[in-house]
């Protein structure tokens, strides 16, 4: 049966660098004859102009119907002073909330032939594989009771609420140990249960489901930690589990240990394997439309999809294989370029990955 992908290439850069997975696709198609259909749909700014809100009903039946989710970016200036319920990234959080995709993987890889964009001494990075496993459907993103509210004495409040349920944090966690134990078996679960009552309940949990993997070892460690570790010696971590917020930003940390966050896929996927996969940077809406931005992260998020919702691995190698052989040959977009190397716009770095396929 011909498999389909729904592509959301969404707002600023979204709709270039999609273009070029879109090219890596049609050549995979053409070489490996392996009929993977689109379609295309609407999320985010986009869809605020056309539909007046940032995600309809038929795309998530468009979603809901795919074998897997290619997503661009979502969001920009122009809609940032939209009412909060129809900004476009209320888009994003209510695709990963209706399809349930509760496992977000984020993985921060650093490239032999980019080891000298990070911040950080080449020693501290070289060889940096760390797996970040978020939980993307709870937490202070979703609480209730969330808002502003007014006090007696007339001063403005906001507040969120960040809950966690124990099935929420099982879940999640059970996932995240099936995934250390297909890598280096080392899960470090972070929070703030030196603090929060709910982080004290995760660490419970995680403490609980640690039997059944006894051959993961489990840490836990407190946010603030997490972070300071990240950057000083961040080759002590395999992979880390943690909930929606703490994941957003330790996440971003991560990928800019990498100094390419233009190069990083992510996967958000559901229990039946459904998956939406998109480039952990954003819109970069400074940039869009100047056809410079990095086309990579979205063609690697290409691969995943492929690998992980799809199971063509064959495809997904030769995807991965391509990626290297331009690195190897060279060629950086603006954001990856260093001196000596061969600067590259976003259509020509597509082009000669669909060369090199
Ligand atoms: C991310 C982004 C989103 C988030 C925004 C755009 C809603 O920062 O995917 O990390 O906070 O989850
Ligand atoms: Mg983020």
């Amino acid at each position: 049966m011909q498999k389909k992908i729904l592509l959301l290439p969404g707002d600023g850069i979204g709709p270039e660098i999609s273009a070029e997975a879109i090219k890596v696709l049609d050549c995979l198609n053409k070489k490996m004859n392996l009929d993977i259909g689109y379609d295309y749909g609407l999320i985010g700014g986009c869809s605020v102009d056309v539909h007046g809100v940032p995600l309809t009903d038929e795309t998530i039946a468009q979603a809901k119907s795919s074998d897997g989710i290619l997503l661009g970016a979502v969001g920009g200036p122009k809609w940032d002073t939209l009412d909060r319920a129809i900004r476009p990234e209320k888009g994003l959080l209510k695709i990963r909330a209706d399809l349930d995709l509760f496992s977000n993987l984020r993985p921060a890889i650093l490239y032999p032939q980019l080891a000298d964009a990070s911040s950080l001494k080449r020693e501290l990075v070289a060889d940096l594989d760390i797996l970040i496993v978020r939980e993307l459907t709870g937490g202070i993103y979703f609480g209730e009771p969330r808002g502003v509210r007014t006090l007696e004495n007339g001063e403005r409040q906001g507040y969120n609420t960040l809950v966690y349920s124990e099935s929420e944090i099982e879940r999640i966690g059970r996932n995240a140990f099936e995934i250390a134990q297909k890598r280096d078996k080392r899960l470090c679960s972070v929070e703030k249960a030196n603090v929060l009552e709910v982080s004290g309940l995760w660490r419970e949990v995680m403490g609980s489901i640690a039997d059944d993997y006894p051959d993961v070892e489990l840490s836990h460690i407190y946010v603030d930690n997490a972070a300071m570790q990240l950057v000083r010696a961040p080759k002590q971590f395999d992979v880390i589990v943690t909930g929606n917020l703490f994941g957003d930003i330790l996440s971003d940390c991560a990928a800019m240990l990498t100094g390419s966050i233009g190069m990083l896929p992510s996967a958000s996927l559901n229990a039946d394997g459904l998956g939406m996969y998109e480039p952990v940077h954003g819109s970069a809406p400074d940039i869009a439309g100047q056809g410079i931005a990095n086309p990579l992260a979205t063609i690697l998020s290409l691969e995943m999809l492929l690998r992980y919702s799809l199971d063509m691995s064959d495809a997904a190698d030769l995807i991965a294989k391509a990626v290297g052989s331009v690195l190897d040959q060279g060629l950086r977009t603006a954001d990856i370029y260093s001196k000596g190397m061969m600067k590259v716009r976003t259509d020509e770095m597509g082009d000669a990955v669909v060369k090199a396929l």
